[in-house]
């Protein structure tokens, strides 16, 4: 495994790949690596020839200074975890290499960038294209393959995608989850062992609401989440939104033609965790 600092190195690297006809997939991370990573590096040895992982805490995408400066850092263990799924490349740049000067980008994704996450963490989507765009024209993957539990994340990089004309297939890849159902999440080792065990109950309740969707309204359900949740008095639900999963419109009803997907983000004392789930599919 090459652990790789600069754009250049590893763009000739990944060049010879190239030159030898090699697809390269790519899984980008800010690391404090986790199951759910791992099943995405798996997904990328599976389907491409070369796995390439990006490590970068990227400061553009966070509104909340504390949040950057909290986010767990776990280099030395996360490059074991890489190294013993065999993984071809790290890239794991400093902010200079990746911001030698200050991104001034401003992208719009329309609706996709406003709601839910991008209405809460102003100005967090901006930074993620920011950051996943300058990745991407460093590594030039065939394949990129995301998490679906930032579901909202994967809509705004495929709308990027296609606004840039990127020759990058995204591949979302299914919710990791732990034994108990919390879905996997860098954050999660944030938790104190007391909130560890209540969070527990924003997966439960999330499951047990596809089977009250069979006799709840959509406004029901809402509801009917939200105070299941916010019941217990560790959690404080931030918002839960049934929406379209193509173009992320709050549904109405059931009946509306596309899938819906409930996208939800909890507040365990200072910690945000975002879940989803998929209701009629
Ligand atoms: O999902 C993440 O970990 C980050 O948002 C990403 C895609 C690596 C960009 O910094």
């Amino acid at each position: 495994m090459q652990v790789i600092n600069y754009i250049s190195e590893l763009k000739s690297i990944v060049g010879e790949y190239r030159k030898q006809n090699k697809t390269i997939g790519f899984v980008p991370t800010m690391g404090a690596l986790h199951e759910g990573h791992l099943s995405l590096v798996s997904f990328s040895k599976e389907n491409t020839d070369i796995t390439v992982v990006s490590i970068f805490v990227n400061p553009t995408q966070f509104n909340d200074k504390n949040d950057l400066k909290n986010y767990p850092r776990t280099l030395d263990a996360d490059l074991e975890k890489l190294a013993s799924k065999a993984v071809d490349i790290v890239f794991a740049p400093s902010e200079s290499e990746m911001y030698p000067e200050p991104d001034t980008r401003i992208f719009d994704f329309g609706n996709l960038d406003k709601v839910m996450e991008g209405a809460h963490r102003p100005g967090h989507f901006n930074g993620v294209a920011q950051v996943v765009s300058k990745l991407f024209s460093a590594v030039e993957p065939d394949k990129a393959f995301f998490g679906d539990k930032d579901f909202q994340q994967v809509a705004v990089i495929k709308q990027m995608v296609r606004q840039l004309n990127l020759p990058v297939a995204i591949v979302p890849c299914p919710i990791v989850r732990e034994a108990d159902g919390l879905a996997m999440s860098s954050r999660n080792t944030l938790l104190s062992p007391v909130q560890r065990q209540h969070a527990v109950l924003i997966s439960k309740t999330l499951f047990e609401s596809r089977e009250m969707a069979k006799t709840m309204d959509v406004k029901e359900l809402k509801a009917w989440v939200v105070a299941n949740i916010n019941k217990d008095p560790e959690l404080e639900v931030e918002y839960f939104e049934i929406v379209d999963d193509t173009d992320l419109i709050s549904a109405k009803s059931w009946s509306e033609p596309n899938k819906k997907v409930g996208c939800i983000t909890v507040k365990v004392g200072n910690v945000r965790l975002i879940d989803n789930i998929r209701y009629n599919s």
